[in-house]
């Protein structure tokens, strides 16, 4: 039996991800799996329902019940499309807070791996080629600088129409990779296995080719 094709492509936040996984994963009629986006609708439906964010046994249950349907770009929570509201930096934040908690990980765990069918996948976030598919072919740890990702992010956030200060968001983004990294499970690095891709001087579409030929 061959083994599904996997490209896994983690790294700090507004590094690229997102985009640049999509992207490749269209190019390659592969399945998508925004693992970002769990975490984050672990944080909104613990805002929704009251539960403290350090709560970890019901984060847990909540990450293990989420009523979350992915379809064509849109998230649905339950009845409610909230594909605007969980990419908001308090979404993030709050995923970040969740996302140390080894309970709320290993509920998740199951929901990832069955994104993994044929005829392949991309799955972009921290932790997918170290732990969600260790085995996957082709590993990128996508990065820039931070103050690259702020800018980006900034021109992000101008483009929807929200009112940012540049200051904040690489002040977010600072706190965010600090609290990333220090975090005992499955902390945001590049893992020994990954190949190094900095966008800082890569535009998207420079570095969706880089990936396609590592994936080749
Ligand atoms: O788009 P951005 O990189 O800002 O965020 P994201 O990928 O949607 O992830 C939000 C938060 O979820 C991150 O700051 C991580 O703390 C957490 N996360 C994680 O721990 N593991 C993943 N595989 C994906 C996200
Ligand atoms: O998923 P992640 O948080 O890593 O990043 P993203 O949301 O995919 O990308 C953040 C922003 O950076 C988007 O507006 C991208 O269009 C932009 N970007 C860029 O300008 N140049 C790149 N090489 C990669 C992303």
């Amino acid at each position: 039996e061959k083994p599904i094709p996997v490209i896994t492509i983690d790294g700090p936040s507004a590094s690229g991800k997102g985009t640049v996984a999509s992207i490749v994963a269209k190019k390659l009629g592969f399945h998508y799996l925004d693992s970002g986006a769990l975490y984050r609708l672990v944080a909104l439906a613990a805002f929704r329902q009251n539960v403290a964010l350090d709560d970890e046994q019901s984060l847990a249950n909540l990450a293990a019940k989420l009523d979350v349907v992915f379809d064509g770009g849109e998230i649905w929570l339950g009845k409610d499309k909230v594909t605007d509201e969980v990419r908001s930096e308090k979404c993030g934040n709050g995923a970040s807070v969740v996302a140390a908690l080894p309970e709320v990980r290993a509920a998740l765990l199951a929901r990832q791996r069955d994104f993994c069918q044929l005829p392949g996948l991309v799955a972009d976030g921290r932790d997918m080629g170290s732990v969600v598919f260790p085995d996957a072919g082709t590993k990128i740890f996508l990065t820039a600088s931070a103050e690259v990702r702020a800018e980006r992010r900034f021109k992000q956030l101008k483009e929807k129409g929200v009112c940012a200060i540049f200051e904040n968001i690489l002040q977010d983004i600072q706190e965010r990779d600090k609290r990333d990294s220090a975090r005992s499970v499955a902390p945001l690095q590049k893992y020994a296995d990954a190949s190094l891709l900095d966008t800082t001087k890569l535009t998207i579409d420079e570095a969706v080719d880089v990936i396609l030929k590592r994936f080749e």
